[in-house]
């Protein structure tokens, strides 16, 4: 496709970001990826907060390189975070979903969950999905982290395949949020998780995210590397790996995907 149109580029209210705001692209990920390799090679990340996000997309990613749904509605943002804390870096997705229910919960949506390591699950369907990608250059790192929301999404523009899975704050509420307003609510939030990650450790943030832990006590099956295995998720290590319970041992698991939860498929391809 051609350039995408940027409409506006502003900082949010309190400053910190620099917000790209585009029309339809192929996905916020690639333009914020992108972004940060410039900016690694031209020694100017720093500290650089920018915010990436567009109206749809047309090549959507989301983990292990499946295709994320993105119709007109959705807030689809790629954050990219110049040098993070080395805290924030270590538990970047638990704490990246962390910040999205807590921006819920102050918007009204109650019983926002986790389902390790950052889908955001409301009424035990997915709300927003998480993509974190890190790039580095010698001792500099720059985070990315994509975010995308089910914000004003009518089911009807999700494949017929994920509508019972899916959910969105249109659904929910009845009501239509304003994205800008979302968006600035979103890196406040994230904001306040990076600086607690920095000031008490990764530590507290996984304590944080273990009591909207979706998954413990349940049966899940977890795509590792190589091959599944199922059990019975016991809560996080504070270090944010899944503790899976399997053969009579417990494993602590920092890389997988669940794609069954109580021997329900939770992943449409
Ligand atoms: C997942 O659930 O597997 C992660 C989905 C991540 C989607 C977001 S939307 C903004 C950013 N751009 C992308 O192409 N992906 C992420």
């Amino acid at each position: 496709m051609g350039q995408p149109s940027k409409s506006g580029d502003g900082t949010n209210p309190a400053g910190v970001w620099r917000i790209f705001a585009y029309g339809p692209v192929q996905s916020t990920q690639d333009i914020a990826l992108a972004e940060a390799r410039s900016l690694l090679a031209a020694g100017e990340l720093a500290s650089a907060r920018l915010a990436f996000m567009a109206s749809s997309q047309l090549g959507g990613r989301g983990q292990f390189n499946r295709p994320w749904q993105s119709p007109e509605g959705g807030l689809y943002v790629s954050l990219l975070v110049g040098s993070p804390p080395p805290a924030f870096l270590r538990c970047m997705s638990i704490a990246s979903g962390l910040a999205v229910c807590e921006l819920l919960e102050n918007r009204g949506i109650t019983g926002a969950m986790l389902r390790w390591p950052n889908d955001v699950l409301v009424d035990d369907r997915k709300i927003c999905g998480i993509l974190t990608q890190t790039l580095m250059q010698g001792p500099l790192v720059a985070a990315v982290v994509g975010i995308g929301i089910n914000l004003n999404t009518p089911l009807a523009l999700l494949p017929a395949n994920l509508r019972s899975r899916a959910t969105s704050l249109l659904h929910i509420t009845g009501r239509w949020f304003d994205r800008a307003e979302f968006l600035d609510a979103l890196l406040k939030q994230l904001d306040a998780t990076i600086t607690m990650a920095a000031a008490q450790g990764e530590s507290a943030v996984v304590e944080l995210a273990a009591r909207r832990d979706a998954l413990r006590g349940r049966r899940v099956e977890l795509q590792l590397e190589a091959d599944t295995v199922s059990g019975i998720a016991g809560g996080f290590a504070p270090d944010g790996a899944l503790l899976l319970s399997h053969d009579g041992r417990t494993q602590a698991v920092l890389h997988g995907s669940i794609t069954a939860v109580d021997g329900r498929a939770i992943r449409a391809g």
